[in-house]
C-alpha cells in the first residue's frame, strides 16, 4: 500500500489562528482525503510550538506560568481545527514530555558525535525573531528583515551545531531530487541562497535569558533553540510518539512538509542538515504555498487591523464553502488576494451556479419524471460518449496531478467535468424531452448519464467539501465508501433518490452588489484611428496552465492581471511552448476586449504573440521589459489613452501589429505612421522576423 504521511508548520502557541494558518492545514486535509480515496494509507499531523521568548514574556504580563499560558492557548488551534473538521490524525504540542525526551536525545546524540561544540559569539539579536542576524540581513534602519524590529548586540558562549559541514551534502541532495522543494522557484532561491558558504547553526539560548525552552542535556545553563526543537516535532510524532500508519509502518520521512514560504529556509536548510547528521532519511517534499493578502496587497498584521478571521466566514457561509475557496482560490506556491467580493464571486459562480445547478436539475428530473427512481440509459451516442471520456480522464488526470499537490488546477479539473454536464444538459434540454411521450428513453439516457457524471463529480470533490459532497451523494441515493467508487458505471439504474435541497444557497449580498455595478455603456463603432488609444493592453504574469478540456489546440490560462486580478485566458499556444515554459512567464494582454466563451470556457481577454511559421501555426509570445510589473499599462507611443471601454475583435481587426528589429508597432490606417509600443517608456518586444504579424 502506498503512504502519504503530510504536516502543517506546528503553529506559535501565542498567535490567534487566522486565514494563513487555516489554509495550510485546510490544505493539508484536503491533500489527506485526496490520498484517502486514491488508496493510500495517510498520516496528517498538525500541532503548536510552545517554547520560546514570546510565550515566556506573554505568561509573566499575563502572571501565570509559562506552562499555564500554553495549557490554555493551545486550545484555541485544536478547537479551530474541530470546528473545521479538520482529520488530523494526531496533534502534537513541543511541551509534552515525550518531544522534549527525544529532542534531548537527539542533542546527546550529535554531542557525543562531535556534531555541536562552543564558543563565544556576537552579534545583532531580533527579540522578535529569536535569532541572530548578519550585518547584511538587516534592514536599512538595524531592523531584522522580518519583524522589522530594532535589534540588540549580544555577545555570550553559545553551543553551535555544525550546519556548515553539510553545505555541500545539502546541495547534492537538491540536485539529485529536483522535485525536493516545490514549487521550482522557491527550490532556486534556495540553490541561490547555498551559492554563498553557509554558517553554523547556534542551538542553544543562555538560560539567564531565556528560562522557557528544552534544557541542553549536556549544559543545564542552557536551553534549546526554538527552532531547533521544533522541526524536530516531525520525527518526534513518529519515533518518540510511535505514530504508524494503520499497517503499523512508521509515518516517517514525510511526503510533505507544507510550510509558507517565509519559513523556507528553516525547513529546506536547518532541518534536512540537522537530519544528515542525526542519520535520518529526509522528507521526500517541501512544499512552500504563497501569503495570503488583503485589500489588493496587504500584509496581514494584528496592528493594521485586516486580519482576516476563518471563524467569520465559516459561521456565516459554512465550512465547506470557506474550505472550496482557499483551495480553489490560491495557486499553491503563488500569493493570492483575499477579497470577501471574490469569495462570494466563487462560491456563486462554482458551487452555487455550477455544482449546485447540474444537482438540483438531475434531482428534479428524475423526482418528476421517473418517481424518484434512477432510469438507465439505453442508447449511447456521441455527446454520452464524450461526457463518459471526460470522466474518465478527470479522474486519470487527478491521479496523475496529485503527487504535485497543485491542488487549484485540481480542483479546476473536476469542475471542467460538472460545466462540461451542465453543457451537456443544455443540448440534450432534457426539460423538453419530458413533455414529449416519444422521447421517454432518450430524457432515461440523458438522466443516466448526467447522474453518474454528477456522482463522480461530488466523490471526486469530496476531499476539498466533505460535508456537502456527502449531502449530494445522498440526495442521489449514493454514498463514498472507497475508492473502487471512482469508476464510472458504480450508479445502478432503480436506485431511489433521496430528499433533495440545495447543497450551496447563492450568496445574495452580492447579487445586488452586481446589479448595482453600472453596464459597460454600449458605445458607437469606433474609428480606425482611435482603436490604439481605446485599446487597454496590460502586463500580465501566467500563474497557472492547464489543458483546454475540450480543445486540443488550447491552453487555458490563469493570468495575474495586475492589482491580485486573476484572469482566465483560453489561447493557442499548444504547438509553440511546453506549458512549463509559459509557468510564471510575462505576457502582454488586450485586457478590454469583450470576453468570449472558447469551447466552453470563457476567455476573459487575450494575449499577443507573433507568426514565426504560418505552416505550422508557430507563435513567439511578445515580451514586455524585464522589470514591467502585472497591471503596468502598454501604450502606443504618443498616445494618450482614451476612456475605458469594451473593444470587439472586429475593432481590433482595423488595425495592423508587426514586428520591426525585434520591437512591435502598430499601423493605424494606410497613411498613418507605424507607432511603437511601449511599456513605462521601454519598447515592447518580439522575437519574430521583421513584417511578421503580431496577433
Ligand atoms: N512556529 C513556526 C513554525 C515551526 S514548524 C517546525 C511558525 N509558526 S507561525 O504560526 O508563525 O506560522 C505558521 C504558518 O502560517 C507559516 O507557514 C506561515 O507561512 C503561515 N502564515 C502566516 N501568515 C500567513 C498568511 N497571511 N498567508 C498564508 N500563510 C501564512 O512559523
Amino acid at each position: 500500500m502506498k503512504n502519504f504521511y503530510v504536516t502543517t508548520p506546528i503553529y506559535y502557541v501565542n498567535d490567534a489562528p487566522h486565514i494563513g494558518h487555516s489554509y495550510t492545514t485546510v490544505l493539508a486535509d484536503i491533500l489527506t482525503r485526496f490520498h484517502k480515496i486514491l488508496g493510500y494509507q495517510t498520516f496528517f499531523l498538525t500541532g503548536t510550538d510552545e517554547h520560546g521568548q514570546k510565550v515566556q514574556r506573554a505568561a509573566a504580563k499575563r502572571e501565570v506560568t509559562p506552562q499555564e499560558h500554553v495549557d490554555e492557548y493551545y486550545h484555541r488551534f485544536e478547537d479551530l481545527w474541530k470546528k473545521m473538521g479538520i482529520g488530523n490524525d494526531f496533534f502534537i504540542r513541543t511541551t509534552f514530555p515525550e518531544h522534549k525526551a527525544y529532542v534531548q536525545e537527539c542533542l546527546q546524540k550529535l554531542w557525543d558525535k562531535g556534531e555541536i561544540y562552543s564558543k563565544e559569539y556576537e552579534g545583532w539579536y531580533s527579540v522578535g525573531e529569536e535569532r541572530f542576524f548578519s550585518d547584511d540581513e538587516l534592514d536599512e534602519n538595524k531592523c531584522d528583515p522580518i519583524s522589522h524590529r530594532p535589534v540588540e548586540w549580544l555577545k555570550e558562549k553559545n553551543y553551535f551545531f555544525k550546519m556548515s559541514a553539510y553545505q555541500q551534502k545539502l546541495i547534492d541532495h537538491l540536485n539529485e531530487h529536483p522535485d525536493w522543494i516545490v514549487p521550482d522557484y522557491r527550490r532556486n532561491e534556495i540553490l541561490g541562497f547555498l551559492r554563498q558558504p553557509l554558517n553554523d547553526l547556534c542551538i542553544s539560548r543562555p538560560k539567564a535569558r531565556l528560562s522557557w525552552g528544552i534544557p541542553l542535556p549536556f549544559d543545564p545553563d542552557y536551553v534549546t533553540y526554538v527552532w531547533f526543537d521544533a522541526l524536530l516535532n516531525y520525527v518526534s510524532a513518529s519515533t518518540a510518539f510511535k505514530k504508524t500508519f494503520a499497517d503499523g509502518t512508521p509515518i516517517w520521512p514525510a511526503t510533505y512538509h507544507l510550510i509558507g514560504k517565509d519559513i523556507l529556509t528553516t525547513h529546506s536548510v536547518y532541518w534536512p542538515t540537522m537530519l544528515m547528521a542525526l542519520d535520518i532519511p529526509l522528507p521526500q517534499h517541501i512544499l512552500a504555498h504563497g501569503w495570503w493578502l488583503v485589500n489588493g496587497g496587504e500584509k496581514m498584521s494584528k496592528s493594521a487591523g485586516n486580519v482576516v478571521n476563518p471563524m467569520d466566514y465559516m459561521e456565516k457561509y459554512g465550512n465547506d464553502a470557506f474550505r472550496y475557496f482557499l483551495a480553489r482560490e490560491m495557486v499553491v506556491g503563488q500569493d493570492a488576494n483575499f477579497t470577501h467580493d471574490a469569495f462570494v464571486r466563487r462560491i456563486n459562480s462554482d458551487l452555487a451556479n455550477d455544482l449546485g445547478n447540474v444537482l438540483n436539475r438531475v434531482h428534479r428530473l428524475v423526482l418528476t419524471n421517473f418517481e424518484g427512481k434512477l432510469p438507465a440509459a439505453s442508447t449511447i451516442g456521441e455527446a454520452e460518449t464524450e461526457v463518459i471520456t471526460l470522466a474518465k480522464k478527470v479522474i486519470e488526470e487527478i491521479h496523475t496531478d496529485l503527487p504535485q499537490a497543485r491542488l487549484s488546477q485540481s480542483i479546476e479539473t473536476i469542475m471542467s467535468l460538472v460545466r462540461s454536464i451542465n453543457r451537456y444538459l443544455e443540448v440534450k434540454a432534457p426539460w423538453k424531452l419530458a413533455k414529449d411521450p416519444a422521447a421517454h428513453d432518450e430524457l432515461a439516457t440523458v438522466l443516466y448519464i448526467s447522474a453518474e457524471a454528477v456522482r463522480l463529480s461530488l466523490c471526486l470533490l469530496w476531499p476539498v467539501i466533505p460535508q456537502k459532497a456527502e449531502e449530494g451523494l445522498a440526495m442521489m441515493g449514493a454514498a463514498f465508501k472507497s475508492a473502487d467508487d471512482l469508476t464510472w458505471g458504480v450508479l445502478k439504474a432503480g436506485v431511489a433518490f433521496g430528499e433533495g435541497k440545495p447543497l450551496f444557497p447563492r450568496i445574495e449580498e452580492e447579487v445586488k452588489k452586481q446589479e448595482q455595478q453600472p453596464k459597460p455603456k454600449q458605445n458607437k463603432p469606433l474609428a480606425t484611428a482611435d482603436v490604439p488609444a481605446a485599446m487597454d493592453l496590460r502586463v500580465a504574469q501566467i500563474k497557472e496552465v492547464a489543458n483546454h478540456p475540450n480543445a486540443d489546440s488550447l491552453y487555458v490560462l490563469k493570468v495575474d492581471a495586475g492589482e491580485g486580478e486573476l484572469r482566465t485566458i483560453c489561447s493557442g499556444l499548444k504547438a509553440s511552448y511546453e506549458a512549463a515554459e509559459l509557468q510564471d512567464r510575462k505576457i502582454l494582454l488586450f485586457a478590454n476586449l469583450k470576453p468570449s466563451a472558447l469551447r466552453g470556457i470563457m476567455s476573459q481577454g487575450m494575449l499577443f504573440a507573433g507568426d514565426l511559421d504560418a505552416a505550422t501555426h508557430k507563435c513567439r509570445l511578445v515580451a514586455v521589459p524585464e522589470d514591467a510589473k502585472p497591471g503596468d499599462r502598454a501604450l502606443f507611443k504618443g498616445i494618450a489613452p482614451s476612456e475605458p471601454r469594451e473593444l470587439k475583435v472586429k475593432d481590433f481587426e482595423k488595425i495592423s501589429l508587426s514586428a520591426k528589429g525585434g520591437a512591435v508597432f502598430c499601423n493605424a490606417g494606410e497613411d498613418s505612421a507605424a507607432i511603437a509600443l511601449e511599456v513605462n517608456g521601454k519598447a515592447v518586444t518580439c522575437d519574430v522576423a521583421d513584417g511578421a504579424g503580431v496577433h
